[in-house]
């Protein structure tokens, strides 16, 4: 019989510092009431300096490791999606292969921007449909707060720092797992979100610094009307092509850029809001990290449970897009 992959264990990690919408007020122009309105956002986290993304990350397996009692040995592949690499090369995936002790596992990264850990999972969950891995580590993780600009008010008020992780795995039970995925990608979207140094076309120089270029730069208003049309599309998509409706659904699990967005598909999937997790207010846009950290926080939450249907959609930087469809196979967690 065909293998089917299953989310088999979740785990996050966010750092303790907080940046609320106050302290933000006293760096730039900007208030709390409009940041709050406008995005849905409160607070975010941030991660300290001289700690990189690959530290949140290993955090977020070794959760998994514990609540699974898993030997980090035993994992097979690690697929990190991230923007904010600690470096070039080695990979951040390299490096969080070495922090959790999961020596027998090989490992690589992604970059999709906001839909990096939709295209990861894909990744993944062929590994294990095709038989090939057993024990697949996703994570989702960005320090977004090394690239961001504390001086620019369009892009600061945006952004946290998170990792969020999954645990792949194989089963013969039809009645959980992997269903489908939609995935897409438009290179005329690099113009309106970018960052246009530290790469091949223009290495770092005085010139680049100068010109803010190593920060992330957004045409947000561009942005946002592709991700608020392409983030519903593909959500009703996806359910559309294997016959489920909003009805169908226990769990939406939206990319959280901005709560209007959410809105938007939300909207489009004809859905009430106590079936839509939705976490922003807490953490802003962690970039690949907000699906794997929202649904590490539902699940604890005891908003799923085996057999509920649950769907991730994705809108970013590229542009990305996405949507993937889960039957979901951990039992409630009996504390809450
Ligand atoms: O996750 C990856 C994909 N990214 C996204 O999906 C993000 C998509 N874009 C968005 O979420 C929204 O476009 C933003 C939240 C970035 C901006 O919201 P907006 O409603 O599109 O605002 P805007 O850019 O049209 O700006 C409206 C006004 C402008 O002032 P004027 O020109 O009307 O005088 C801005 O300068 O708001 C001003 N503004 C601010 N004011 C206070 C922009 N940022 C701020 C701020 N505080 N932080």
């Amino acid at each position: 019989m065909a293998k089917r992959a299953y989310i088999s264990a979740v785990g996050h990690y966010v750092p303790d510092k907080v940046l609320t919408n106050f302290d933000l007020e006293k760096m730039v122009d900007t208030n709390d009431e409009w940041i709050r309105t406008r995005t849905g956002i409160s607070e975010r986290r941030i991660l300290e300096q001289g700690k990189a993304t690959s530290d949140m990350a290993a955090e977020a397996v070794k959760k998994i490791c514990a609540a699974q009692d898993m030997d980090p040995m035993e994992i097979d592949l690690i697929i990190v999606a991230t923007v904010t690499p600690d470096m070039f090369f080695p990979s951040t995936a390299n490096l969080v292969q070495e922090k959790v002790g999961a020596k027998n596992a090989w490992s690589f990264d992604v970059a999709a921007a906001c839909s990096g850990f939709i295209y990861a999972l894909e990744i993944g969950v062929q590994f294990i449909v095709s038989g090939k891995h057993k024990k697949v580590i996703v994570i989702g993780g960005d320090k977004m707060s090394s690239i961001v600009n504390y001086r620019d008010r369009n892009t600061c008020v945006l952004f946290g720092d998170a990792a969020g992780a999954v645990l792949l795995e194989p089963t013969e039970d039809e009645e959980i797992g992997y269903i489908d995925s939609m995935q897409f990608s438009d290179g005329s979207g690099a113009d309106y979100l970018m960052m246009k140094a530290g790469g091949s076309l223009n290495p770092a120089s005085l010139e680049t610094i100068a010109n803010d270029w190593h920060f992330i730069y957004q045409d947000g208003k561009s942005v946002f009307k592709f991700a608020v049309k392409k983030m519903a599309e593909v959500a009703v998509d996806v359910l559309k092509r294997n016959n489920y409706t909003g009805d169908d659904l226990t769990l939406f699990v939206p990319h959280q850029a901005n709560l209007r967005i959410i809105d938007g598909a939300v909207k489009r999937l004809g859905i009430d809001y106590d079936k839509v997790m939705i976490n922003i207010g807490k953490f802003g846009n962690t970039t690949a990290a907000t699906i794997p950290l929202a649904l590490s926080e539902a699940y604890e939450q005891g908003k799923l449970d085996v057999g509920d249907l649950v769907l991730f959609a994705t809108f970013g930087g590229g542009f990305t897009w996405g949507s993937s469809l889960f039957k979901w196979g951990i039992p409630k967690p009996k504390k809450i």
